[in-house]
């Protein structure tokens, strides 16, 4: 019989074996949501990188497929982002007129050959490879590079299409803190930066894998922002990869950011998040990958794992107006309801003092929506993947209003010394001063908290031992009215 790893996640994407690291070429094309990654299928830690593949038409139900551009013994096949060419701009399309999709990604070269010798330095520049066969199968343009500085940081290509059909290119210069834009009318030809951005923000570690868009402020498209996202890494309050982001105004040439930077994700676990281009009806899709440079290649497997990480759900990205200041907010798709499985569990006006509530509830891939108000608790929120002497707690600290995912008591935690070493927490404002509206995804391996409309997201990997599905919600010092829950058991979907 097949080894069934406990540890599998139920409803978050992982290929059957093997490595993964970011999500590339994020890319809606003909019905279909193209998920690739940087992938190892020979082992479970970073190795020789390629493109590993999945497609989706609701970014839940995923389909791996085969390898999609993939490395050889001179090039590895870094990050990078895919647009589809509707106008075969690039002239790489089948025949003339018909759409082509053009994967832009790094090339890493280890050693590079100067002078007549080799030298032990690398080399990263932006190629291009096509598909005429709806991403299945991807030729490498022949005369690769398309951008090439000689520099051995510059990596991870962002490329979209402007309102004027012509070609952004956003590329990191990683150890300068720097953000490069480029602009070309046929993705091959992309000549000198038309400006840059940056240092500033986070200027700690590298920048990696840059995205910008648009969004209209509370719906409203007479009030377009641009966001945009730099992953650092280790940058993290605490310890790791993390994403910052900046709110302001492109003008086809340039960002201009209106004030500080802020934290994409509070928890550890959300790296080098990227959008959907093209996506239907002008909406903007997020994945990361749920892991972290800092302790990736030491998290726990068993002996029948063959694979290591996965992604976040993906999740719907908005701009609104919260507490007078314009916020990025972030939730799951919709299409998450989807695998939602009866029976659901609710109840209504619960009152919890020093105490818990739930003893009944278990389940280990769940959809949890709760609304606590009439607070009057020093600390209240919910356990899950609880059991004797294991617990991860996402809740709010009243004194200090402060939310938290908290995973020191998570099950295995010593694999490194900053797993679990504090909680991980972000500021945050009640509603009215008394009502908190939570979202929490919780799947084997990982908990996915989202607090009010999504402004503050605190994403965690954990490792509890798979007897401990008890789910509880919780009041401390005090008490919390819980003015309704539900809790969803969740679909499998991806094994
Ligand atoms: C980010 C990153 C990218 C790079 C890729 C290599 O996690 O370091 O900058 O392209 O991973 O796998």
């Amino acid at each position: 019989p097949p080894l069934i790893d406990p540890m599998r996640p139920a409803y978050h994407y992982t290929p059957k074996i093997g490595w993964v690291n970011d999500p590339n070429g994020l890319v809606y094309y003909k019905g279909e949501y193209h998920l690739f990654y940087q992938y190892d299928f020979e082992s479970i830690k970073h190795g020789n990188m390629s493109w590993g593949h999945a497609v989706s038409t609701d970014m839940v139900h995923w389909t791996e497929l085969p390898l999609a551009i993939s490395y050889t013994d001179e090039e590895q096949i870094f990050s990078g982002s895919a647009v589809v060419d509707s106008t075969c701009s690039s002239g790489l399309c089948a025949s003339r007129d018909t759409p082509v999709l053009i994967a832009t990604y790094t090339s890493y070269k280890q050693h590079v050959e100067t002078e007549g010798k080799w030298k032990d330095r690398h080399i990263q520049s932006q190629h291009i490879a096509s598909s005429t066969d709806l991403g299945r199968t991807w030729t490498k343009y022949k005369n690769n590079p398309v951008l090439d500085r000689n520099e051995a940081e510059f990596r991870d290509p962002r490329v979209q299409r402007l309102e004027d059909g012509s070609w952004l290119l956003l590329v990191q210069m990683s150890e300068l803190h720097q953000l490069q834009f480029y602009k070309s009318t046929d993705l091959i030809h992309w000549g000198e930066p038309i400006s840059t951005f940056g240092p500033t923000g986070i200027v700690e570690g590298v920048w990696e894998c840059p995205d910008m868009f648009p969004l209209a402020v509370d719906g409203d498209p007479k009030n377009i922002k641009w966001v945009l996202i730099i992953n650092i890494n280790p940058g993290n309050r605490i310890i790791g990869s993390a994403g910052q982001i900046f709110i302001g105004d492109f003008d086809g040439t340039s960002f201009k950011n209106d004030g500080d930077y802020d934290w994409l994700d509070w928890g550890m676990d959300n790296y080098a998040t990227i959008t959907w281009d093209n996506a239907p009806n002008g909406e903007r899709y997020s994945i990361g990958w749920m892991s972290n440079w800092a302790y990736t290649e030491l998290t726990p497997t068993t002996s029948s794992t063959k694979f290591r990480n996965t992604f976040t759900t993906p999740r719907k990205l908005q701009l609104k107006t919260i507490g007078g200041k314009v916020r990025l907010t972030q939730m799951p798709v919709n299409y998450l309801d989807a695998i939602r499985l009866g029976p659901v569990l609710q109840a209504d006006k619960v009152t919890v003092k020093d105490a818990v509530h739930g003893d009944n509830i278990r389940g280990r891939a769940v959809d949890i929506e709760v609304v606590f108000t009439n607070v009057d608790a020093t600390e209240f929120g919910v356990k899950v993947h609880a059991g004797e002497g294991q617990e991860t707690l996402v809740g709010f600290e009243v004194a200090t209003k402060r939310a938290f995912v908290d995973r020191t008591k998570s099950g295995k935690v010593d694999f490194h010394e900053k797993f679990a070493d504090s909680r991980h927490w972000a500021p945050f404002e009640l509603q009215d001063a008394k009502t908190l509206k939570l979202r929490v995804l919780v799947d084997h391996g990982s908990v996915e908290a989202f607090f009010g409309e999504g402004e503050i997201a605190i994403t965690d990997v954990v490792f509890p031992d798979p007897s401990k599905d008890s789910i509880q919600f919780y009041a401390k010092g005090g008490s919390v009215v819980i003015d309704s829950y539900s809790v969803w058991q969740m679909d499998k979907t991806n094994n």
